[in-house]
Parts: structure tokens; sequence; C-alpha cells
């Protein structure tokens, strides 16, 4: 039966009402057993079970470490997403958990952000299909909540830096991956971040919150604050936020008060409670018992983490490592893994199994060394015994594997990272290392994107991102062939952080920052100026090789046959782009649209169709501020990355594209359909020489087809005007009453065109 919400909270007290809005614990909700209202427990999430916060009741306090978004974002594959979500529901549901505070889905607009490694992308597409297949994954036990809502692009001032982004790049850029997931995927909860967007908090924004998400999306889930985000809970809730978190007694009594002065009706009380617990309700509608197996998850891991990462260079083929006899291994990053990013994402994580360790039992049939080289923290003469015990070692290798990375202290919530470089002392070490052997495969292990300039002294880079627990194992599956690397970058690897297209905007600690660079973030930035980069969005070796035999694009689907002639698997990424070319502002050129993991095994081929959805094909539009259909020319491309096209298309995306004909509407646009012109040749042609000329010269201008022949400037003037400068510059010979005629003569022809 149909619980009758209204009824029930009206038994409640006022002040059990207000206190529902705001959480019990650091994890929980309250519970008012009477009312039959069930706490439900939440804990971060998303690369494992935070279990030293999370009072779920089952006192497990260590979890398997998943890898970070940064990493899962190079496998361009929603099925891989999609499984660990799945492994990562289970494992919170197996605790008690009720709502895993993530995937964190904000984009990666600036490359320093600290929190980069939790995040997915540069592209909101993405960003939008991968975490969306994630949180299908977490809801096949329990509820996933998609954070942080919304532009909350950086650390620095996190809490209270005002965004300035217009309509446009906001829905565009910055909701629409959050649109992708609330449409598809239905989310159970959404959280919104600490700053401000256009000067109003994002927890009581009447934009973002209230209109897009509420009102234009009907979205209908838990919306929850980030963690002692809310500023005025009256204005919250009225916006459409449920629940405070974690406990603020100060804003219950806020909010009781605003109910007894009538400021805040108890009829609108009442109705946000009702709200409030049928979403919690449903939330504890997904609860069932489940069983984890733990080493199963770890084990397909492993492989997962293997697979996407990104194997940026790999000159000679030195990898996968064949008939090599004594591999050197050198790094504290080979011994003491980097696993994980700093903050609230960071779990216990079980004994994970170090680089090192997982090379050598890999390759028992080699004589394996490891020498440090180099560690953070190390100086002097010290810092000089280091590296010459290791070039001892490398000078009897074949093969120097080096671990590389950013140190843990470099990149967490709360901060920004100041530079893009890898410390110095690694790049010293391996200039040192490349003296005496020149077979080396660096292993980068970090979670934000660094500066890549360091690869002309290795012979192979296999980008590694943060692999969670089963980094270890991943690398030797990685170096050892087992699992080829498959990942292509979820972002652009760029030269140098003043090539951001963010960099003039980004002030290290301000109040305010204006996204001037509008839709022009990430690869849409750096193709639009044709920039130099060290690897494109996109990018990624296979050990194999695949190659497009045919392409063949519509704009409902796209046909492409590939083949593998080499002797590995290959898993190649297909990728499809859109540049919308009749937009009625600048856009950034070829914007990433579809996506395709597809198996090719050696010696095979394949033939793969993609359909393209009206997803693919959607703009902002503003008249009506939303995001709409598009219609007009558009270029289709199929490409290997955001660099590299293999094949295109230019068509006609057809659609319902109703000229929206009024007194403002220009000459420019009447010029562009047959009935347009026709109606300044038959009715405006006159009045128009008029309006533009004066009287004196009207004589002396003949037009044909809508043009003035032989008058560029008339013709320049002309475009740009609006009809109802007609009446305003014709000295009353063009009267309001023949616009009129005129309009509904366009409007109809419209409609019947
Ligand atoms: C973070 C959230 C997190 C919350 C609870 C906040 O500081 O921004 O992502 O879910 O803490 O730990």
């Amino acid at each position: 039966m149909n619980r009758n919400y209204i009824e029930d909270v009206k038994r409640m007290s006022v002040a059990d009402r207000c206190a529902l809005f705001t959480g019990a614990s650091g994890s929980r909700t309250k519970e008012f057993e009477e009312s039959g209202v069930r706490s439900i427990c939440m804990t971060d999430g998303p690369n494992g079970i935070r279990g030293d916060v999370a009072d779920c009741g089952t006192g497990h306090t260590k979890s398997l470490c998943y890898p970070s978004a940064c990493l899962l974002a190079c496998s361009f594959d929603r099925d891989i997403l999609n499984t660990v979500g799945y492994y990562l529901g289970l494992d919170a549901r197996s605790r008690g958990v009720d709502l895993v505070l993530g995937p964190a889905i904000n984009l990666k607009r600036y490359p320093l952000c600290g929190r980069n490694f939790e995040y997915y992308s540069e592209d909101p597409c993405l960003t939008g299909e991968l975490a969306g297949a994630f949180v299908a994954g977490i809801q096949r036990t329990t509820g996933a909540c998609v954070k942080h809502f919304a532009v909350n692009n950086r650390e620095n001032k996190r809490m209270s830096l005002n965004c300035i982004v217009d309509r446009c790049t906001l829905q565009e850029t910055y909701l629409s991956s959050f649109a992708r997931i609330v449409k598809k995927y239905r989310p159970d909860a959404i959280m919104t971040s600490y700053n401000k967007i256009n000067g109003e908090y994002a927890g009581e924004n009447r934009y973002s919150l209230k209109k897009v998400l509420r009102r234009d999306w009907q979205y209908d889930g838990l919306v929850i604050s980030d963690w002692g985000a809310v500023n005025n809970i009256v204005d919250s809730i009225r916006c459409g936020l449920d629940l405070e978190m974690p406990v603020n007694d100060s804003n219950t009594e806020i909010l009781k008060k605003s109910v007894y002065s009538g400021e805040f009706p108890e009829e609108e009380l009442n109705a946000h409670t009702a709200d409030l617990l049928r979403r919690l309700d449903g939330i504890c509608g997904r609860r069932k018992d489940v069983r984890f197996d733990q080493e199963e998850a770890y084990n397909k891991l492993a492989d997962i983490v293997a697979e996407c990462s990104v194997l940026l260079k790999n000159e000679g083929k030195i990898l996968p490592l064949k008939g090599k006899k004594r591999i050197g291994v050198f790094g504290e990053l080979a011994i003491k893994p980097r696993i994980q990013g700093g903050g609230c994402a960071n779990v216990q994580a079980y004994g994970a199994e170090d680089v090192f360790t997982a090379v050598r039992l890999r390759f028992q049939h080699c004589e394996c060394e490891f020498s440090l080289g180099f560690a953070e923290g190390k100086n002097g003469k010290q810092a000089e015994k280091l590296v010459s015990d290791a070039l001892a070692v490398a000078q009897n290798s074949d093969v120097c594997i080096v671990a590389m990375g950013l140190p843990e202290s470099l990149e967490s919530e709360g901060y920004d990272r100041k530079s893009l470089k890898v410390p110095g002392w690694q790049i010293r070490f391996l200039k040192a290392l490349y003296q005496v052997n020149k077979n080396i495969v660096v292993m980068l292990y970090n979670g934000g994107m660094v500066c890549l300039d360091f690869e002309k002294y290795a012979k192979a880079v296999v980008e590694c991102y943060l692999g969670g627990s089963a980094t270890g194992a991943a690398a030797a599956k990685i170096l050892s062939g087992d699992v080829p690397p498959a990942g292509r970058l979820a972002e652009t690897a760029v030269r140098k952080a003043e090539d951001f297209s963010c960099c003039p905007y980004v002030a290290e600690n301000p109040d305010v920052e204006i996204y001037g660079e509008g839709l022009f973030v990430g690869y849409k930035f750096y193709n639009s100026r044709n920039m130099k980069v060290i690897y494109p969005f996109g990018y990624g070796l296979h050990y194999g090789e695949v190659k497009y035999s045919e392409v063949e694009i519509t704009d409902k689907k796209i046909r492409i046959h590939l083949v593998n002639t080499s002797d590995y698997d290959v898993k190649e990424t297909v990728q499809i782009y859109v540049n919308f070319l009749d937009c009625s502002y600048a856009r950034p050129g070829a914007e990433l649209k579809e996506f395709r993991k597809v198996l090719v095994p050696k010696g095979g081929e394949r033939y793969v169709e993609i359909a393209l959805n009206s997803d693919c094909f959607e703009v902002y539009d503003y008249n009506t501020d939303s995001m709409t259909d598009y219609s007009g020319k558009a270029e289709i491309s199929v490409r290997k990355n955001a660099r590299e096209i293999i094949a295109s298309r230019l068509l006609t995306i057809p659609g319902e594209k109703r000229k929206h004909y009024d007194r403002n509407t220009l000459i420019g646009e009447l010029l562009k359909t047959p009935e347009g012109i026709e109606i300044i040749e038959n009715k405006l042609k006159q009045y128009l020489i008029k309006a533009i000329l004066g009287n004196f010269n009207a004589d002396y201008l003949s037009m044909k087809n809508g043009r003035a022949i032989g008058h560029e400037r008339f013709n320049s003037m002309m475009e740009n005007m609006p009809l109802r400068a007609l009446v305003n510059l014709s000295s009353g010979a063009f009267s309001n009453e023949m616009l009129n005629e005129v309009l509904e003569h366009l409007r109809e022809s419209d409609v019947h065109g």
C-alpha cells in the first residue's frame, strides 16, 4: 500500500519535522521509530568504503581500495565502470551502507585542481556516460550519490569561491554530465557543492538547483548538501535541498523559528518533509542481503586497472617485456605504491601488493633487482649514494622499470597543486639513468595530469594513474602483456600550465573566478587554437594494432570495419566527434559525442555499428535557456583521438527547426530561406533602401535575389538590420501594420514550408 507521507508528517511535531532536515551524525540520517522514519547510512566513496567514519554497524574499518576515477575514465568503457560500481555497491551493501557518496563528476577544467584524481575527464560526454554506468553498477544493490553539483572545479577557496559562468557554458559544459546521469540512470541522490555559482551558493541556487535540476530535469531524488555547506537553510529547502549534512542543530532551531514566525509556512514544511521521507524510503527500499567476495573483486580489479592504463610511448616495442633476463626496478613508488588520493575519498586500504613484489613474482624466470635511486626528502650525500647504487644495478639490467609520479602530499582534497611538474629529483635520476642504460620503461603514478616532457628519456611510458589495491598486480600484468594496457587519455597532456585555457582567469586564492574561457575547455581549446600538446585527449597506444578499413557515416549511425593484423588482441576505442557548424554563437569545433570500446582479436576483424542518438545533437539555445535539439550543418568525424581524424562527413541534421520570426529578426535571417528572399524582393526592398540610404539615393541602387548589386557595404548593413528598423528608419513609409503583415506571412510559410 502506498504510504501517505503528508498524513504521516502531520502526526509528527514541528520540532521533529524540522530536525529531519539535518543528519544524526557524520554518516547517518535521523530515525523516528514511532513515526516510521528509518535512518539511512552513507559513506564515501568513491574509491572504497570509508569505514573509519561510517557507523553502519559492522565494525569494518578497512576496505579494498578501488581504482580512482582518473584511471577508470581512461577505459572509455561503460561496462568496466558498471563492473567497478557493482563491486563497490556490493561491498558497501554488505556492510549496511545505504548510500555511497560518489561518483564525483566535476569537470577537469583546471588540471591543477587538487581533487582531479577523483574526477573523470575534461569532457562532459565522457564524464556523464562513464559515471552514469558507475551509478548503474552501484545501484544494482545500494544507493549512489552523484557529487558535487556543480561547478566545483578547484579546491583552493572551494567553500566560498564565487564561480561566474555564462548560462550556455554552465549548461553545456558543467551541468550536462549531471543531466546525462539524472535522465538515464536516475541516481538516488545528488550532493550540492560548497561554492557559489553566479553569486548564489550551490545549495540554494535558484538557477542550477531549483530551475535546472528540480524543474527542467524533474529530478525527484534526494538532494543533500556537501558536509557543512549550507548557508541559509530556508532558502536551501525552498530551492530543492532535502538534507543538510552532517549534523547542524543550529539550523534546526532557525527552521523552527521560521515556521513559528510564519516566514516558512507549515504547509510548505509539510510538503518538503513528505518529499524527504519519500526519498529516504526509496533508498531504504533497496535493502537486501548480499554476499561480497573480496578476492573475486580484487582479481577482477587487477585486470581492469591494467586495461585502463594508458600506453603513451613504446619505442622499439620494448613492451611487453620479452626475452629479458635481468630486470632492474627503481623508485620509492615501486615499493610504497601510490594507490589513491587524499581527503574524504581516502580509505584504509587492505595491504596493497607493491609493484616490485608483483613484478618479481610474475618474472620468476628473470633476475629482478630493486634499487631506490631516489626518494622524497633525500638530499646531498644520501641522495648521491642512492643514485650511484641504482646506476650500478641499471648497468647490469636488460631493462629498467622506473616508478615515477606525484608524492601523496602533493595532491589532495582541500588544496590545489602548485605545479604541473613531477618533482625535480625524479627527473634528475631519470636523466642519470639514461646515461647508463637506454632501455627505460616509466610507470607513472599520479592523480592529476603532469607535464610529460621527461618522456624523451624513456623508451616506454605507461600512465597508470591511481589504481587502488590492485596497483602492483596490474603493473605485472601490463609489463608481461598478460593484460595489455588499452586506456585512452581522458584529459590532454599539455606542455605547460600556461597552456590551460582557464589560465588567464585563475588566481591562487581568489574570491571570484570568471570562467572566461567559456566552452573552450581542454581539447576543445587546444584544437581550436591548433596548439601543440604532448598527447591529445583520447590518445593511447596498444601492443598490437588495429586498422580502420571502412567507415560509413550518417547522422543516425556509424559503421566501421576494424582489422587486427597484429599478434595481440586489441581493445580499440572508437571515438565520434561532432562539429556544429550552424550555431548562432561561436563554438569550439569538434566535440566528443559517442565512443565505443571494441575487442578485435589478434589476426581478426570486426564490424561495429554505433547508433547516434539525440544526445549527440544537443546544444544550448539562448531563446529558451535550455538544451535543445540541433538542426543544421554538422561535421561528424570518426577519430583515433581528439587530433587524429580517420574519416569525416559533412551532413545536414534535419530537425523541426522553426524560425521564430518577430520584430527583431534580422534581414540576414530572412536571406537564409527562399520565402525570406521573396519577401525582401516583393515587399521590403524599397523600404530597406530608404532605411539604409535615405530618400535621395534610392534610385541608384538595384537589388536582385535580396542582394544589392555591386554594393557590398549596403549588403552588410542590411544583413545586420532588424525588421523593426524598417519602421524606425523609413520616415513612416513602412508602418507597424505592414510589418505585422510581413511577419504573419513569414510565419505561415514556415508552418507550411
Ligand atoms: C567532501 C565530499 C564528501 C564529504 C563527506 C566533503 O568534504 O567534499 O565529497 O562526500 O566531505 O565525507
